[in-house]
């Protein structure tokens, strides 16, 4: 089989294979001469992954000449682990897995705009310069959260690409229900809530033609196992692990997210928008009846939610009674 290109910085393909063999064997001590083995290389070459996996924070004990094991089994989201459990016909070909890279958003525009297929998966333990809507920043710090970007070419109209947003968020939130038990708040377009303050984010950035989408990247970010936030960050953020005061397999979230997402999509390009539109009636509470405060950039106006347009898009009630169709703008619930 032709081996696909791998980009400058992903993880070493070696490293990922040892990780996987010392976390699926963390209470045994393994020998140099089996990894060397199971992994396709030389017992030096393994010595020499093993300074790399401790100097990315790994805790592996031991050395060559009595074997390797894990002191603590890393919340790190190998491929290999990922693959096993992914089995879709859309997600489940191509992981991209970086320990870190700037934005998992850039890489998978870079990889779409070079042709890659539906279906990718770029992944980052930590992302330097991870990007939020409206040219916010977004914080990720490594190993605590879901950085992760998936890459689809569906064929639809660009005024419908908004509602691949809102199916994200939909899907995250039946991930997040099923593992946590947490009832997360989605606000239109793209935040998860808990208690009004921010769990998660979409990022969708498309290319396209007139009428056809060419590809939507659809980047997803999830506070898992946060306990504190940056200062600025504090009053308006949240994790999971902080609401539910429990720590949270980033891996097993990202497996449910994905197979979400993936039947949602599957969904979604079956039945069409109404799919969507209506889960999202029935999900968020922001959808009808919320008193709210929009800036679009141009006015700002406060009126009520009435619901979403067949492309997605939010419908107030300004106090004139006017029906106003908002494409982009910050949406804030008015208490
Ligand atoms: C928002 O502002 O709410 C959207 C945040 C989206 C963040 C995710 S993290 C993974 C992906 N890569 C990025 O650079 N951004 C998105």
């Amino acid at each position: 089989m032709q081996q696909k290109p791998t980009l400058p910085g992903t993880t070493d393909r070696r490293i990922a294979s040892l990780l996987t063999l010392l976390a699926e064997n963390a209470t045994i001590i393994i020998s140099g001469e089996r990894i060397a083995r199971e992994i396709g290389v030389s017992r030096t070459t393994v010595w020499r992954l093993v300074q790399r996996l401790r100097e990315l924070g790994v805790r592996v004990k031991g050395q060559t000449a009595t074997g390797y094991f894990l002191e603590k089994v890393p919340d790190i989201i190998t491929p290999d682990l990922l693959r096993k459990r992914v089995k879709g016909k859309l997600f489940g070909k191509r992981f991209l897995h970086f320990f870190k890279t700037d934005s998992t958003n850039r890489v998978a525009l870079e990889l779409a705009f070079a042709g890659e297929e539906e279906g990718a998966v770029v992944l980052a333990e930590e992302q330097t310069a991870g990007r939020g809507r409206a040219g916010r920043k977004w914080h990720s710090e490594v190993g605590s959260g879901i950085y992760v970007t998936v890459l689809l070419r569906p064929r639809l109209s660009p005024v419908q690409a908004p509602l691949l947003t809102i199916l994200a968020g939909l899907s995250l939130h039946a991930a997040i229900l099923a593992q946590t038990g947490l009832n997360t708040e989605l606000k239109w377009p793209n935040d998860i809530l808990i208690g009004g303050k921010k769990l998660g984010g979409i990022l969708t950035e498309m290319h396209a033609e007139p009428t056809q989408v060419r590809f939507v990247i659809v980047g997803i970010g999830v506070n898992v196992n946060q306990e504190k936030f940056p200062p600025e960050l504090s009053s308006i953020a949240t994790s999971l692990r902080k609401e539910s005061g429990n720590f949270h397999s980033r891996l097993e979230l990202l497996v449910r997210l994905l197979r979400e997402f993936e039947s949602d999509y599957n969904r979604f390009l079956r039945e069409g928008p109404a799919y969507v539109v209506e889960r999202f009636g029935e999900v968020s509470q922001f959808a009808s009846g919320k008193r709210v405060h929009v800036d679009t950039g141009r006015e700002t106006y406060v009126g009520t939610t009435a619901g979403l347009t067949t492309d997605g898009l939010l419908r107030v009630k300004k106090e004139d009674g006017q029906v106003i169709t908002i494409i982009a703008g910050d949406v804030k619930e008015v208490r």
